[in-house]
């Protein structure tokens, strides 16, 4: 029997959240293998298309991690990621798509183990859901 492993994307905005990886990589923290990460210039940027097309190739989980309301480097585009997400999330909840397989959390450069604890959080909420099979076969992976 074959031991499922989820595969998510992580979009990390470059000011922040992708130094928030960084610093958990410094202290060596504990960091899952599931997650492949993608440096975007601000949450703001990452199009409702780019998740649905994450999980339409693949993906079972897709995190976007921005910077803290107020710390956005283009003022608002962390509120319009958020906006964006609970939107899309609303918008999946009739698909095969559960909501919890699109995270937004916010992570300060620097915050390292808070960076580890989403991660690994959301590894295992996609554990917890099993494979998503939409797009593609677990074999064409
Ligand atoms: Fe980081 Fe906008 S610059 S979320």
């Amino acid at each position: 029997m074959t031991v499922f492993e989820p595969r998510i994307i992580a979009m990390l905005c470059n000011w922040c959240a992708y130094d928030g990886a960084d610093a958990a990589g410094r202290a060596r923290l504990d960091l899952p293998a599931q997650v492949r990460e993608v440096r975007v210039m601000c949450s703001g940027q990452v199009d409702p298309d780019m998740i649905l097309k994450a999980f339409a190739a693949g993906a079972d989980g897709v995190m976007v991690l921005g910077c803290k309301p107020g710390d956005c480097h283009y003022k608002e585009g962390n509120l319009h990621a958020l906006k964006r997400i609970v939107l899309l999330r609303s918008v999946l909840k009739p698909t095969p798509v559960h909501p919890h397989r699109l995270q937004l959390d916010w992570v300060s450069a620097g915050q390292g183990h808070h960076y580890a604890q989403v991660v690994n959080d959301m590894v295992e909420t996609i554990r917890s859901l099993g494979p998503l099979a939409v797009g593609v076969s677990r074999e064409e992976r």
